[in-house]
């Protein structure tokens, strides 16, 4: 037996487990500290009673001979993704329902695509990145080519033409950094793909968080983008799934290389490897896209973003650069005194009990950043920052 010693090319954990250990470890021996946590992207909000309802009802009907159900369509019930279809079609975006997969989350969805692809491709990531796209392309041992994302292009890096590539992962607006592509910046990105005959995987995980009109939610936005996008999304963050579990991705059936099918492909995959969400879950996503679903979610992520307001507030205060929180529950901020974001980090954790993501966990651009989230509630999003402010004024 061989086994895949690309494991070996990984560190040793995931970034937010070795966070999570060294929480732990620390709060252990600190039992008088009270722990803030703003460092995963973690929802402290409870479900909107619309969804609650329509889980209570699934619920009932699993209760039932005439209702319950067994196994589902593996790519999900049509009542959730003609909810889905309708959702793009309030952003002018025309979808097929047999071009939306349900899956457990943009993670899964994002990592398991891979599966489409041959080894030998060339994928560009941007740094600094969620972890999982290097993470999963690592494992499978294919060649990862970095594009610079930094202060001189606000994190928004663009093509380059001198990289020739196959596979490119776009996260807009950004995880870590929430810097969101603006229409004219996709659009050289789908050209740069279809130029090049590659794939844009692209994440919009955030999309619900954009604030300003103008930006584009969804790749598709993007003439031509059907051509040479998936995406993936999810309602962990934009409807607190993040313990409940669903989400989506994208397949357009013009995504045809070498005479395949990238649809086909997926829907073989899907249905030979994956057994569907649950009825129940499905059923309480669907609620998502109700009128009053819609309404109740709104007021969830209005309260998200007047935290990050009360972290950029505090930013401002002191001075400190920072990118995202307008778009983005991110807030990206420039670790104060030329540090280093592992350093800052255990500062933070070790005087006032405050935890972040050190930019460096998500690339070497990372180094010298740090990422907070607003997820928190008000109480304690108000508390940290007020210790935060206390120690770098
Ligand atoms: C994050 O904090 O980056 C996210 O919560 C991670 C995830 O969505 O898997």
């Amino acid at each position: 037996m061989k086994i895949n010693r690309n494991y070996k090319n990984l560190n040793e954990s995931y970034l937010f487990s070795t966070i999570a250990k060294k929480v732990q470890e620390f709060s252990a021996k600190n039992k008088n500290i009270e722990i803030i946590k703003l460092g995963i992207g973690d929802v402290t909000l409870p479900l909107c009673p619309a969804v609650i309802e329509a889980l209570h009802n699934a619920v009932d009907e699993m209760s039932q001979k005439e209702t319950f159900k067994g196994y589902g369509p593996e790519q999900g019930y049509d009542f959730l993704k003609n909810s889905i279809q309708n959702y793009y079609k309030k952003n002018n975006v025309s979808i097929d329902a047999d071009e939306i997969f349900i899956s457990d989350g943009a993670k899964s969805d994002l990592g398991n695509i891979l599966d489409l692809f041959d080894k030998d491709n060339t994928v560009l990531i941007p740094d600094p990145v969620y972890p999982v796209y290097v993470d999963t392309n690592t494992m499978a041992g294919r060649n990862i080519v970095f594009i610079d994302a930094n202060e001189e292009n606000n994190f928004l890096p663009l093509p380059d033409e001198n990289i020739k590539c196959d596979i490119i992962y776009i996260c807009s607006p950004n995880n870590p950094t929430g810097a969101t592509y603006n229409n004219e910046q996709l659009k050289l990105w789908v050209n740069y793909a279809l130029k090049n005959n590659a794939v844009i995987l692209y994440d919009s995980a955030y999309e619900s968080f954009i604030s300003e009109d103008n930006l584009p939610k969804s790749i598709y936005e993007i003439e031509d983008a059907k051509k040479c996008a998936i995406e993936f999304c999810s309602f962990s963050k934009t409807a607190g799934f993040t313990g409940t579990r669903c989400g989506y991705t994208v397949v357009p059936k013009e995504l045809v290389f070498d005479e395949m099918s990238l649809n086909n492909m997926w829907l073989r995959r899907q249905t030979t490897k994956f057994n569907g969400v649950p009825y129940i879950v499905q059923k309480g996503a669907s609620a998502v896209f109700t009128d009053v679903g819609q309404k109740q979610i709104q007021e969830n992520l209005s309260y998200y973003k007047n935290n990050a307001k009360v972290i950029t507030d505090t930013l401002d205060k002191l001075n400190i650069k920072y990118t995202g929180g307008k778009n983005s529950p991110y807030i990206w901020l420039k670790c104060p005194d030329n540090m280093n974001s592992w350093d800052f980090f255990d500062m933070l954790l070790t005087k006032i009990g405050v935890v972040g993501t050190p930019g460096a966990g998500f690339g070497k651009n990372g180094d010298g950043w740090f990422r907070l989230t607003s997820f928190n509630t008000f109480e304690k999003t108000t508390e940290a920052m007020e210790r935060f402010y206390n120690l770098l004024k």
